[in-house]
């Protein structure tokens, strides 16, 4: 925010008020109306925040309309190449990628919290067997704050720190735990000496009954996805770690309502909506039928991994996890899946049909990262657990950010009230 000289004029019933632009680094000006209703007693009205910044950030830019992500202004193609979740993570809450031993503590400092409490079992334990992971995670991230105390004063820097490396450590052994307990198998610990991918698919899918070998395949499969769903700015999930935080929450209750946020269909639960949206269609001939429901403006439904808020273009998180798949399916000996036909003959059809490209709705990275989940043998329900775990570091960088922030004012929209006025109350016996 440099440049305060220029203003934009705002005209209201003949008075002009001038308000600050400030110009950022990438992306489009920004006016400043912070004072606004102070000075001309208005407020703007923008419900969904479609043209609203709220706040500043150094973490991650996305052009919508070029199709670009960057994290700390490194593109996420090249990261998803070239580096691997835990230095994203690194990237994302310090700033800059690490020298090797700057990895190799921060590594090790994760590795050294993947445990739980073990008296958590017993939260787990409390819910009911066809529980929804989502539904024990957001029940079990909240209730880390019954447990780590001294992790939850927001104003000390170095309980923030402890708190953010808590939970980049032990999101995949709570979202391992959630699935586990869902399918009636004992709880496997975390393995320290395995990357964090691998120790996830192994307390995933070992059981003690007999030795698991993680396939390094999938287990950079399963980093690539953590790496491409690690942040993507102010979306709702993060706003609403942002905004339950402005009051002075403690960082699990603020993860806790994130995760919730996530669970939404428009939002992570895309994925799993997804996967199933491409095996009701079934086989390509059906393609035609679901592309005219999803134009039909009398029938809600919707082209699940199609379009998005930000990206006018096509996701690049969803050309990395096309590739990805494409990868997989071969390198497992998964040939002709009928799931990946479906979804690249309806994105060709999508494409070449005018209702998609006039309004600029392109697939977006959960279009393919269910397929590939399924062929490493996830089931739909943690599909969104898994985003979770991505999201995570995404969550905690903006949080941080936040509270670092000496500017910080707890979040209070205003509103549009369109309800009724004053008026006197009538007793009941008049009404
Ligand atoms: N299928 C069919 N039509 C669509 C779709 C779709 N997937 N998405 C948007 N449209 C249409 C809307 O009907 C609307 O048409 P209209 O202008 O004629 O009324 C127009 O495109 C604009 O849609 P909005 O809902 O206003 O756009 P918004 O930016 O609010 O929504 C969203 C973005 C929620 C992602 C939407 O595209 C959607 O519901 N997609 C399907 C769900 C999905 O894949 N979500 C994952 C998002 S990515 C993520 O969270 C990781």
């Amino acid at each position: 925010m440099s440049d305060e000289k220029r203003t934009a004029k705002l005209e209201i019933e003949g008075k002009t008020y001038e308000l600050p632009i400030f110009s950022p680094t990438a992306g489009p000006d920004v006016v400043d109306i912070r004072k606004l209703y102070g000075t001309a007693g208005v407020f703007t009205y923008d419900p969904g925040f479609t043209s609203t910044a709220s706040c500043d950030s150094t973490i991650t830019f996305i052009d919508g309309d070029k199709g670009e992500l960057l994290h700390r202004g490194y593109p996420i193609d090249q990261l998803a190449e070239k580096s691997h979740f835990l230095e994203v993570c690194y990237l994302l809450l310090y700033g800059e990628l690490p020298s090797p031993a700057e990895l190799e503590d921060f590594e090790s400092r994760v590795t050294g919290h993947t445990m739980l409490h073990e008296q958590m079992v017993y939260f787990f334990r409390g819910f009911r067997r066809d529980a929804h992971p989502m539904a024990i995670m957001v029940g079990v991230v909240g209730a880390m704050s019954a447990f780590y105390h001294d992790s939850t004063d927001i104003r000390d820097p170095w309980q923030r720190e402890v708190a953010s490396i808590r939970m980049i450590a032990k999101m995949p052994t709570i979202a391992a735990w959630a699935y586990k307990y869902s399918i009636g198998q004992p709880f496997e610990y975390p393995r320290n000496d395995l990357d964090y991918a691998s120790n996830f698919l192994r307390m995933c899918f070992s059981v003690p009954a007999e030795d698991y070998e993680v396939n390094p395949i999938l287990s950079r499969a399963m980093d690539r996805i953590f790496t491409l769903h690690a942040d993507h700015e102010q979306n709702a999930s993060t706003s609403t770690v942002r905004l339950a935080s402005s009051s002075g929450a403690n960082p699990f209750a603020c993860i806790a309502a994130g995760i919730a946020c996530l669970w939404g269909p428009a939002h992570g639960g895309a994925n799993q909506a997804c996967l199933e949206m491409l095996q009701e269609i079934g086989t390509p001939d059906r393609i035609p039928e679901f592309i005219a429901r999803a134009k039909d403006k009398d029938d809600p439904f919707r082209l699940m991994g199609f379009g998005h808020r930000v990206y006018k273009n096509f996701d690049p998180r969803a050309k990395v996890m096309k590739q990805s798949a494409d990868e997989v399916l071969e390198l497992l000996g998964i040939d002709n899946n009928p799931t990946l036909q479906v979804a690249k003959e309806l994105e060709k059809q999508a494409l070449a049909d005018p209702y998609f490209t006039e309004k600029k709705l392109f697939p977006n990275v959960d279009f393919y990262s269910g397929i590939i989940l399924e062929a490493m043998g996830f089931p739909t329900s943690m599909f969104t657990p898994i985003f979770a775990v991505s999201r995570t570091i995404g969550w905690i960088s903006q949080w941080k950010e936040m509270i670092s922030d000496p500017q910080m004012k707890i979040g209070r929209p205003r509103q549009l009230y369109q309800g009724a006025t004053l008026r006197d109350y009538v007793d009941i016996e008049k009404r």
